[in-house]
């Protein structure tokens, strides 16, 4: 464990808003967790990928960045493989393309941490980590136990998990294990379209190896993602809707371009379609905070702006698109307020 007092939260967040961290508690090892006495409030933080900060942080900071990865067991088919918590996800996906293993590359340059893939159950290109994740451990820190919970118990849905909503700062994870398909035994997932069209683009469509998928995802969240690294964001920063059959319908009528899936209890919307069809794709305030150009699904921060003028922005965003289409949008980034 290692403690550190008065630190900017600039590297901790991948929109790279800069505030004060009074005290950040690095996890270095799942045993520290033993020892970890918190008293008063806290927030868990992993990679930050998926936060946007407004106003300051009173509250310690947990920062998980325990590291390891170890096959639990090796199936003729399968490996058990268990990722520590701090692990960066995207290393875990190219760990696991090194060693055969399949399941994951269609999350391939997804952001963030370990520990955080199960929370918001990160999905892309057909594939979510529900589908190959076997269990989560984690750390009960009032009762200061291990627990383990399998994938069934985890609540999974779209963006979401217990681990989410009602365990939020019960539980931290401390690592994951999936269930990986060894060669031979990949399922390849090729259904998105986008997908298909870079593998024939790279000369690979027919019978293309977990290797290919990887590299055609990698290519396709490049040149329509912004890197964070070159410009502050965290990705999606709305989950796409879900509207009942009835109320598509009219929308259907109205804009036949509409993009449309079929989901749990109704239609599911592309948030981004309905943002770019306000008008907005590209759209930056005075202040810096923007609709990034090539997915409007993706809020940025440009120049000095702030988390708060990002707010600005994000509540503009679903007035606008409320106005038109009748649609409450709800954010998929946490907002640390
Ligand atoms: N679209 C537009 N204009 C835009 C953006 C999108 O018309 O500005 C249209 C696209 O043409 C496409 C549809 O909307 O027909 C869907 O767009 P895309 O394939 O880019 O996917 P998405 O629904 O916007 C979701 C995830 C992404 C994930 C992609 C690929 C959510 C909230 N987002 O985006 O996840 O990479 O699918 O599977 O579900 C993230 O969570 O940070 C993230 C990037």
């Amino acid at each position: 464990m290692r403690i550190i007092n008065d630190l900017s939260s600039k590297d901790y967040n991948s929109f790279g808003i800069d505030v004060p961290i009074p005290c950040l508690i690095e996890i270095q090892d799942k045993a520290d967790y033993n020892y970890l006495d918190i008293k008063g409030p806290f927030r868990i933080l992993g990679g930050g990928s998926n936060i946007l900060i407004s106003g300051t942080l009173e509250e310690k900071i947990i920062y998980v960045n325990n590291k390891g990865i170890e096959i639990l067991i090796d199936h003729e088919d399968h490996c058990l493989v268990e990722f520590a918590a701090g692990e960066l996800w995207h290393d875990a996906v190219m760990w696991a393309l090194d060693k055969g293993l399949g399941g994951i590359e269609n999350l391939s340059l997804i952001p963030g941490k370990c520990g955080a893939a199960p929370m918001q159950n990160i999905g892309a290109y057909g594939v979510e980590i529900k589908d190959v994740l076997h269990s989560v451990k984690s750390f009960d820190l009032q009762n200061k136990l291990e627990l383990t919970f399998h994938n069934s118990e985890c609540g999974f849905g779209y963006r979401s998990s217990h681990f989410k909503t009602k365990w939020r700062d019960s539980y931290i994870i401390t690592s994951i294990i999936l269930k990986l398909s060894k060669n031979g035994y990949h399922t390849i997932n090729t259904e998105y379209g986008a997908i298909q069209a870079q593998l024939e683009a790279m000369n690979c469509s027919d019978n293309p190896s977990i290797r290919d998928v990887s590299d055609a995802v990698i290519a396709i969240r490049s040149s329509k993602l912004p890197d964070p690294r070159e410009i502050g964001n965290a990705g999606s920063f709305f989950k796409n809707p879900v509207i009942p059959q009835s109320h598509f319908e009219t929308l259907k009528d109205r804009y036949p371009d509409i993009v449309s899936y079929p989901a749990d209890g109704g239609i599911k919307l592309a948030a981004g379609w309905l943002i770019d069809q306000c008008g907005l794709k590209g759209y930056t305030e005075n202040s810096g905070a923007a609709v990034h150009d090539r997915q409007a699904l993706v809020l940025v921060r440009q120049g000095n702006a702030k988390g708060d003028d990002i707010l600005l922005l994000a509540q503009k965003v679903k007035n606008s698109v409320f106005e038109k289409f009748g649609i409450k949008l709800e954010e998929e980034v946490n907002i640390w307020a």
